[in-house]
């Protein structure tokens, strides 16, 4: 037996008053389709059709489902249709439905609707339901004890109907041959003037066949995103989850509720996250890190035994035991190796830092190279850009830049050498050489003791 999955995502999404399809709006660093599929894909549905409107169908390209356009949005029994229209009939098969914006259903959910076509009384559908606060706007239940008779939209229903307080989540699993023979049948005589999906219940209950509940127990699992107020909201609990994984894994997070994290992010065990901190991109973290608080890793390495405080690593690798911060920036493809220190007000972009290297303050390093245990003083400056293009700074090993060195690139500063303080640095000095002043000169060899 094969089960398909079609997610329906062709809504406008008005109410969220953007340029940006309802959908591609982000949670945690991913668009809330993105979490759909995810789960979907991880209650074993490998073939799902998205369907989507005219201008959503680029954007929904990455997701790697086949791409279905609505151009008319009839109604989700419409939707359906069109999706149907795409996959080839299954005899034996199964497809499950799921609404493209509501990114918190989990992937056991989806394959709890689908177990649930294995019940002995053969049903034709199964259908999540949640108990949820009144006055809703979802769907009621109308049950007939065990199974499920029929849902009524919430603006087609009785005041005595909108008195139950069972929804209907919006996640089903049908027979795929009873599921094609209704939609046919379907009429769009409703307040909305709309084919509805959950129109299908009563059309199967009339042909004898079942619907059967799966009840979710937390309402906040099939919320539905229409606005940005629904959006933070979801963002929030799905935050809670990514942070509650960690800790189960063995990472200490002081602050979940300021911690911001994203599907993707590695993190080592016995690792402290400080407060007002957001990781993200491809981050990985290494065993034992210190990260925060007030910090921000994209796409960060961070070795075992790395701190990082009250920074931003974007791009970047910090090697073992390396400290970073307070109010460091790396970025573009910065590499520090074992115990490096950067200090506070310290940039470094696309630049090689070699083990126990320190640049403790105020200083810009780009595009250096920079050999092990070498002392950048504090306010050294590589001056890489010529108003042009950029140039190279490559410093040996254990060299000692002094304070405040502006290094003109293309240049390089030779093992154990030495810069004075303020040194304009605008030739090569080789290794062990011992320059100063503007333009740094050859100091005079030093006098040894009688
Ligand atoms: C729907 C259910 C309702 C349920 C609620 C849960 C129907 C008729 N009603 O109502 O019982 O309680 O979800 O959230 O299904 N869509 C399309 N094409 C269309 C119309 C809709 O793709 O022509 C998509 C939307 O993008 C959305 C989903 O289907 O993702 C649900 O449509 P919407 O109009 O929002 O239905 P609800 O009023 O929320
Ligand atoms: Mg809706």
């Amino acid at each position: 037996m094969t089960v398909r999955a079609i997610v329906l995502a062709a809504g406008k999404g008005t109410r969220m008053k953007s340029a940006r399809p309802k959908v591609m709006h982000e949670l945690c660093g991913r668009p809330m389709l993105w979490y759909v599929v995810q789960a979907v894909r991880e209650a074993g549905v490998e073939d799902l059709a998205l369907v989507v409107g005219p201008e959503t169908a680029e954007w929904a390209a990455s997701f790697g489902g086949r791409i279905v356009v609505q151009r008319e949005r009839l109604g989700t029994a419409h939707a359906v249709g069109v999706a149907l229209e795409a996959l080839p009939a299954r005899d034996d098969g199964r497809i499950l439905i799921a609404y493209g914006d509501m990114p918190l259903v989990t992937a056991e959910l989806f394959r709890g609707v689908i177990g649930a076509l294995d019940d002995p009384q053969q049903p034709a559908l199964a259908l999540v339901t949640v108990k949820m606060p009144l006055p809703s706007s979802f769907g009621r239940v109308i049950r007939r004890g065990p199974r499920v008779e029929r849902i009524v939209e919430a603006r087609d229903a009785t005041p005595a109907e909108l008195e139950i307080d069972e929804m209907n989540a919006g996640i089903y699993a049908f027979e795929e041959r009873a599921l094609r023979a209704v939609l046919p049948e379907l009429r769009r005589d409703n307040a909305q003037g709309e084919y509805y999906l959950t129109d299908a219940v009563a059309a199967l209950a009339a042909r004898g066949r079942a619907a059967v509940p799966v009840i979710c127990g937390d309402h906040l699992h099939v919320l539905g995103i229409n606005d940005r107020i629904e959006l933070a909201a979801a963002r929030k609990e799905m935050n809670a989850r990514l942070c509650a994984h960690h800790m189960r894994e063995g990472v200490t997070i002081v602050d979940p509720a300021t911690t911001y994290l994203e599907p993707g992010v590695e993190i080592g065990a016995d690792t402290v996250i400080f407060p007002n901190t957001a990781i993200g991109g491809t981050t990985r973290i290494g065993r034992e890190c210190i990260v925060g608080p007030n910090t921000r890793l994209s796409s960060a390495v961070l070795h075992d035994r790395a701190a990082v405080r009250e920074s931003v690593v974007i791009e970047s690798e910090v090697g073992p035991g390396a400290s970073v911060g307070p109010f460091a920036h790396l970025r573009g493809h910065a590499v520090l190796g074992e115990d490096v220190r950067i200090g506070n007000f310290v940039e470094v972009k696309n630049s090689r830092l070699a083990r126990g290297v320190k640049a403790s303050h105020l200083s810009y390093l780009g595009d250096a190279t920079i050999g092990e245990e070498t002392n950048v003083g504090a306010g050294t400056i590589t001056c890489n850009f010529d108003g042009a293009r950029k140039h190279p700074t490559t410093i040996g090993r254990r060299v000692s830049i002094g304070s405040n060195t502006s290094l003109i690139a293309p240049v390089t500063v030779g093992d154990e050498a030495l810069t004075g303080a303020g040194a304009v640095v605008t030739k090569d000095v080789p290794a062990g050489g011992r320059v100063a002043g503007n333009p740094a000169r050859p100091l005079p060899p030093r006098r040894t003791s009688d």
